[in-house]
């Protein structure tokens, strides 16, 4: 996937055109959400994203900058290592060299208040990426997912995965029990708890009547959470439950995980410990290449495809509206409450990826080739 792709081209010159009837001055005023328009040739825009150990977040960072840079932004984009402390000093940094606007994807949505507040205190926005920044008055927009949706969509596909439900949402023949166990992201990421809450709204009713039986008896979110989303840490949790409430000679039928580096994780566990020819149904989220291929090889189940094209797009248009003077257009004004405040957000839809719909959903969308779906690799 290259950053071409990223940002679709029509977008670009959509914002272009708008970009070019804004201009003047203003970043100065203490409130971010009244400025004056920034020249877009003056602009300075920090992009703070965790990680690069995932590749959807290279992807955005990536999308994010080319969007920016089309429009004739200067751009400062920094990778965390997922190491909270790191984040915070790039956006100290970002601040210091000058930022006019931000864009955060945060590691710990709880742990920048403080640069929150000088950047409001310069009258610098903050947009919050995907995930939310709690605890804070200073953030002024937020784009991302419909988080809960997400989470629903995954308990979806592993009901259908079981066959307790048929992909269209009409009853499926299987009736169980079945053995599931549950996994959920990391506990200082709001969306994790979106997530968690729309699988297990979901999942609940066939928990009720003894359908989905959750073997281990681990069934909250912190008894299920990956700190900061770490393969190994749910390869080895999946080890232990398998060592735990699998040695009588019963099988796992279906784990509900929350992201594609859990799901390759949690499979090499199963695999290790022979399920190979009979792998349960396992979710996932975001489309990885590596796990897109696995999903047409029928070992992995499903993903959730969250199109961060079109996330990247929605950040650039709100970064060009507050630095024009106007206030980005949100479609959710109730969802997201970081704590301190109802923050106005943008939210898009996501669709379940199954063996069947690779093709449609994300190769003739040109998210990924059919050489990187057949080889599992980003070219
Ligand atoms: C994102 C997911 C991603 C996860 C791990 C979440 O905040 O919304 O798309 O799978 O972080 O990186």
């Amino acid at each position: 996937m290259n950053v071409k792709k990223f940002f679709a081209a029509a977008t670009a010159a959509t914002l272009a055109l708008t970009l070019a009837a804004c201009g003047g001055e203003g970043a100065g005023d203490p409130d971010p959400t009244t400025a004056g328009p920034v020249d877009a040739v003056d602009a300075r825009i920090g992009v703070a994203m965790p990680t690069q150990t995932s590749e959807r977040w290279i992807a955005d960072g990536a999308a994010v900058e080319a969007g920016l840079e089309a429009l004739g932004y200067t751009v400062d984009l920094q990778f965390a290592g997922d190491d909270i402390p790191v984040q915070a000093q790039q956006i100290d940094q970002m601040i210091t060299n000058g930022a006019d606007l931000l864009i955060i994807a945060a590691i710990d949505g709880t742990a920048l208040a403080g640069q929150l507040q000088t950047a409001a205190d310069a009258g610098i926005p903050v947009i919050a990426y995907d995930r939310l920044i709690r605890d804070s008055a200073n953030v002024d927009f937020y784009v991302t997912f419909d988080n809960y949706q997400v989470g629903v969509q995954q308990a979806t596909s592993l009901l259908v995965g079981l066959g307790i439900l048929n992909a269209d949402g009409s009853a499926g023949d299987a009736t169980g029990p079945f053995n599931v166990e549950l996994f959920a992201g990391s506990l200082d990421d709001n969306n994790a708890f979106f997530f968690f809450e729309g699988a297990e709204d979901t999942l609940a009713p066939y928990v009720a009547d003894g359908t989905l039986v959750i073997k281990s008896g681990q069934t909250t979110i912190d008894q299920v959470a990956t700190l900061r989303w770490q393969q190994e840490t749910a390869q080895r949790r999946m080890e232990d439950l398998l060592t735990s409430t699998y040695s009588d000679g019963s099988k796992v039928d279906g784990v509900l995980s929350p992201y594609d580096g859990l799901s390759r994780g949690i499979i090499t566990a199963l695999q290790n410990a022979g399920y190979g020819d009979n792998m349960p149904v396992v979710t996932g989220q975001d489309a990885e290449i590596a796990s897109v291929k696995l999903i047409a090889d029928g070992v992995q189940f499903a993903s959730i495809f969250k199109d961060t094209r079109k996330l990247a797009d929605q950040a650039v248009i709100a970064a060009q509206d507050f630095l024009a003077g106007k206030t980005p257009e949100a479609n959710d004004t109730s969802t997201y409450d970081n704590g301190v405040k109802v923050v106005p957000s943008y939210l898009l839809e996501s669709d379940i990826v199954y063996a069947d719909n690779i093709q449609s959903l994300l190769v003739d969308s040109g998210y990924w080739t059919a050489d990187e779906v057949a080889s599992g690799i980003a070219e």
